[in-house]
């Protein structure tokens, strides 16, 4: 198999079927790759696959490892220097998040715009590794010409799509009422346990990232209600199609 891609994708919650997509596929099982974690959570398989979306070559990580589950923040975004190994230059990632903007509802989908890092251990703490500079510019975290893109991809595929910021906290807990109240008063629309530190660590080693977080529960204050894993699956499951179509598309067109 000869391949040679500069696309990664994160196949987060709500891109899960994006993998039924990739053609003349190799596939390589984390455990059988040296020094990469292994995923615990239920639902999430954990492999490599190479392969083509439409006709771009591209490699797509199935499973992806959070710091609730106990890696360090250095195993959480081990595969994303792996993808600078191999020459990626963009990544694209998915989530699921509480929406914490009043004018969000369930299943919408966020274009996430930036990133407020709420994680209690910085990824590029210690030694600065030579991928880039000891001071990273995070300015333009999540690029601006691929949201550009995305929008008008929506707006010709019909799909509503609302832009914010993804505040990304260790979990495992969802939010009390309070919390949602802060990270909104900090300037976050929506809030995630995931993304922040494989962003962090693309955007230190000069990949581009393209991200889309599906708002699977509320954090607004009145509308705030039990929240199970189960719901947040369901209501990602029924966003799963606009997801993939957007990030199918600009994939095609990066
Ligand atoms: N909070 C944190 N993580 C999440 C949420 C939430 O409300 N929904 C989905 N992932």
């Amino acid at each position: 198999m000869h391949t040679q891609p500069e696309t990664a994708i994160i196949l987060g919650t709500g891109l899960g079927s994006l993998a039924n997509e990739i053609t003349d596929k190799y596939e390589i099982m984390y455990q059988d790759i040296p020094n990469f974690p292994v995923s615990t959570v239920e639902g999430h398989s954990g492999k490599l696959i190479f392969g083509k979306l439409g006709n771009k070559d591209i490699m797509a990580m199935q499973g992806r490892f959070h710091f609730y589950e106990g890696y360090s923040m250095k195993e959480v975004t081990f595969p994303v220097r792996v993808m600078r190994e191999l020459g990626i230059k963009t990544l694209f990632v998915s989530n699921a998040a509480g929406g914490m903007n009043p004018e969000f509802e369930i299943g919408d989908l966020m274009i996430i715009t930036d990133h407020i890092n709420f994680f209690p251990e910085h990824p590029l703490r210690g030694k600065n590794i030579e991928y880039g500079p000891r001071f990273p510019d995070m300015s333009e975290a999540y690029n601006h010409t691929l949201i550009q893109k995305a929008d008008q991809i929506a707006a010709e595929k019909g799909i509503k799509v609302q832009h914010g910021v993804y505040i990304g906290t260790q979990g495992p807990t969802y939010e009390t009422p309070s919390e949602y109240k802060m990270f909104r008063i900090l300037g976050a629309d929506a809030v995630g346990m995931s993304t922040v530190p494989e962003v962090i660590v693309a955007n230190h080693c000069g990949i581009q990232v393209f991200g889309i977080s599906v708002i699977t529960d509320l954090g607004v204050e009145g509308k705030i209600v039990e929240v199970t894993h189960e719901e947040v699956q369901k209501a990602a499951d029924e966003a799963q199609p606009y997801m993939t179509t957007i990030m199918r598309e600009l994939i095609n067109q990066a």
